[in-house]
Parts: C-alpha cells; sequence; structure tokens
C-alpha cells in the first residue's frame, strides 16, 4: 500500500508538471534594476549559512521519495545529482521503512551514493522520538526535516485526522533528536503564526514550502475515485507570499514550492530565504534526461545565480535582501491585508 502510494505520487507530481501553466505568485516579484549596482564576479560566494549549518551554495534538492524499488532508484539518482553538483538534499517521509524495514536501501542509498554530502532524514510530526532518531541514523544524516501537510492528510483517503498533538510532539523530538531539526510544509506554506510556534518550539529553520508548485491535495485526489477534496486544490499561501509573511521572526527561514529558475532562487534570498529548494522540477528533469541533465540543470543554476548576484551587487547570497524590490498585484494586496510593510 505504501510502496505504491509513492509511486503513485510521483507518477502523479510529473502529470502535474506537465499541467502547470508555469505562472505563480513569483511573478508579482521584481527587482528593481540600478545600471550602476554591479560587483566584480570573483568577489561574489553562494556559500549560506543558518542554524549553524554551512552550505556551499544556498539550493538544496528537496524531500520526496524512497520506500519502494522505483523510488529507491529515483532517490540513487538524486544523490548522485547532489554528489556531482554539490548541493544538499533531503530524503522523502521515512514512515515507509518504520512500518516496514526491509525497505532500508531505498533510503539508505542516499548515504550510499553521497557519503560526504549534507542529508537530512524526512519524518512527519506523529513520529516517535524514538523513530526520529533512527531516521537520522539510517542515513546518517546533518539534519533532520520534519513536514507538515494537514491538507495533503485530509484529501489523502488513508490520511491522518488528528492534528493535535503535532506540536508538542515537534517539541519533544527537537529536544531529543541531537541534529538540526527543521519544520517544513509540502507545498501549502507556513504562515507567520506558525513560523513563530515554530521558533517558540525551538525548531532551528522553517521551510516555508508554499503554494505555487506541486499541490499535494491535487496529488491526492488523483489518487481517488471520485476527486471529492477538489476544492482543496491551490489552498495556501504562496512561497512569495510566506516570506514576505515571515519577515523578522527571528527563526531563519529556507523557501521551497514552485521555484522555476535561477529568477526565483534570487527572489526566494532576496526575501529572506536563506537556502532555496525544489523538488518537482529537478524531478521532472531526472525522470527525463537521467543524472546529467539535472546535474547540468543545477550546475546551470548556481551559475547564473552568481551571474545575478553579480548584476544585482550581492557578494553573498544574503546581501541580495538589500536589493529594491517592487511587489505587485495580489502579492501586494496580501501585504496590506497582513499589515507587511
Ligand atoms: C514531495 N514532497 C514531500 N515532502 C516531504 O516533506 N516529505 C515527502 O515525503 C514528500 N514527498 C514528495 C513526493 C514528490 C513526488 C514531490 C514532488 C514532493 C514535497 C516537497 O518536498 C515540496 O515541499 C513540494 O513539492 C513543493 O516544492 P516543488 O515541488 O513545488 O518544488
Amino acid at each position: 500500500m505504501s510502496a505504491q502510494r509513492k509511486d503513485d505520487h510521483v507518477r502523479l507530481a510529473m502529470e502535474q508538471q506537465h499541467a502547470h501553466s508555469g505562472r505563480n505568485q513569483f511573478d508579482e516579484v521584481s527587482f528593481v534594476h540600478h545600471a550602476l549596482a554591479g560587483i566584480d564576479r570573483p568577489d561574489v560566494s553562494l556559500a549560506t549559512s543558518f542554524a549553524g549549518i554551512s552550505w556551499r551554495a544556498p539550493l538544496y534538492i528537496n524531500a520526496m521519495t524512497g520506500g519502494s524499488a522505483k523510488t529507491g532508484a529515483i532517490n540513487r539518482d538524486l544523490a548522485i545529482a547532489a554528489r556531482e553538483s554539490g548541493v544538499a538534499i533531503a530524503s522523502g517521509s521515512m514512515h515507509a521503512y518504520f512500518r516496514d524495514p526491509s525497505c532500508a536501501d531505498t533510503f539508505r542509498v542516499l548515504r550510499r551514493e553521497n557519503p560526504d554530502g549534507f542529508v537530512l532524514a524526512n519524518v512527519n510530526a506523529t513520529a516517535s522520538v524514538d523513530d526520529a532518531r533512527r531516521a537520522v541514523d539510517l542515513l546518517r544524516a546533518d539534519a533532520l526535516q520534519i513536514h507538515l501537510n494537514t491538507a495533503q492528510e485530509t484529501a489523502m483517503p488513508e490520511g491522518d485526522r488528528s492534528f493535535g498533538s503535532w506540536g508538542p510532539q515537534i517539541g519533544k523530538i527537537v529536544a531529543a533528536v541531537g541534529v538540526p531539526v527543521i519544520v517544513k510544509e509540502v507545498g501549502n506554506g507556513l504562515s507567520r503564526q506558525t513560523v513563530q510556534a515554530l521558533r517558540d518550539l525551538g525548531v532551528q529553520a522553517a521551510d516555508l514550502s508554499g503554494r505555487g508548485g506541486t499541490d499535494f491535495a491535487r496529488i491526492e485526489n488523483g489518487r481517488r475515485e471520485l476527486a471529492d477534496y477538489a476544492f482543496l486544490h491551490g489552498w495556501g499561501q504562496s512561497t512569495a507570499a510566506c516570506l514576505l509573511d515571515a519577515q523578522d521572526v527571528g527563526l531563519p527561514v529556507l523557501a521551497s514550492g514552485g521555484v522555476r529558475d535561477p529568477l526565483d532562487v534570487a527572489r526566494a534570498l532576496a526575501l529572506g530565504a536563506r537556502a532555496v529548494g525544489s523538488s518537482g522540477g529537478f524531478l521532472r528533469t531526472l525522470l527525463e534526461g537521467g543524472v546529467p541533465a539535472l546535474v547540468a540543470r543545477i550546475t546551470t543554476w548556481l551559475d547564473q545565480l552568481a551571474a545575478l548576484q553579480t548584476m544585482l551587487g550581492a557578494r553573498t547570497p544574503a546581501d541580495l535582501v538589500h536589493c529594491d524590490l517592487l511587489i505587485q498585484g495580489a502579492l501586494r494586496s496580501f501585504c496590506a491585508d497582513r499589515g507587511i510593510d
């Protein structure tokens, strides 16, 4: 059941990639062009750091999969691409491994193919402290992601319907797991209030993972005979809106959800993200062109991000927050409604 679900997620996420209009709310964020702002390319660095974590580049392959033979092969290829391009990589949810340890290799391959890379394990907020530790141990993970996915669970036929214990359980895992904990959404976004609550629970960073790319309510509806939760399609806040909402909360934020190109990466960094992740788009590249295509895509993005920083006068990704931005359309109304300057 669980292995079949993992294969379904990949298939339906790829159908969504083909159906997506390509537009999202990052289009409402633009840089004011200053023709004399440029600096020299040798002065530009892509290095980023947050929560005691240092990465050579502010980009990562975000959580996706594992748990079936097919998704184990995908994890192997994603891990090789992460190794070859030098970016961090997250596992998909490891609850399939807790239920059936015989699928351990479909996750462990992330570390086997990428022994020196930065690897994140991934669990949900119902995981016991022991299971969170098992997930970290299996991957010798450098950090743990905990995903929040109430809209997905609600649309999922076999999904969870009890969410009240999630906050306290996150606190217990943070206190015990021994590696930095990053709490993430799966494409519906984290609000300011949620990021504040996560800060108060002691988590080390929040991955806002907003609307605009992969839509899990739509994926789960695709797995039902009747798509009776279709009203949840498009639920939540866009990644750009989440970034604006979470300014100055005092918790480092990462951005994912609908990141399409190096300009979106620069926009997210300029809105305060310390690093930027992609899942569905990178998976599509891998499935269509294999490991070489994904390595080429990631290295091109990094090269073009450095080019944008050079043009915009940002020596580091963090310096992009000093750029002048124009916020337009519905995103501007969102800021007015939420009292964001
Ligand atoms: C995901 N995502 C995800 N997230 C998570 O925390 N645990 C998981 O197991 C999965 N599984 C998963 C499978 C597939 C096939 C995709 C495409 C995505 C969600 C992912 O990490 C990310 O938050 C969203 O996909 C939004 O980013 P993109 O896809 O718009 O770049």
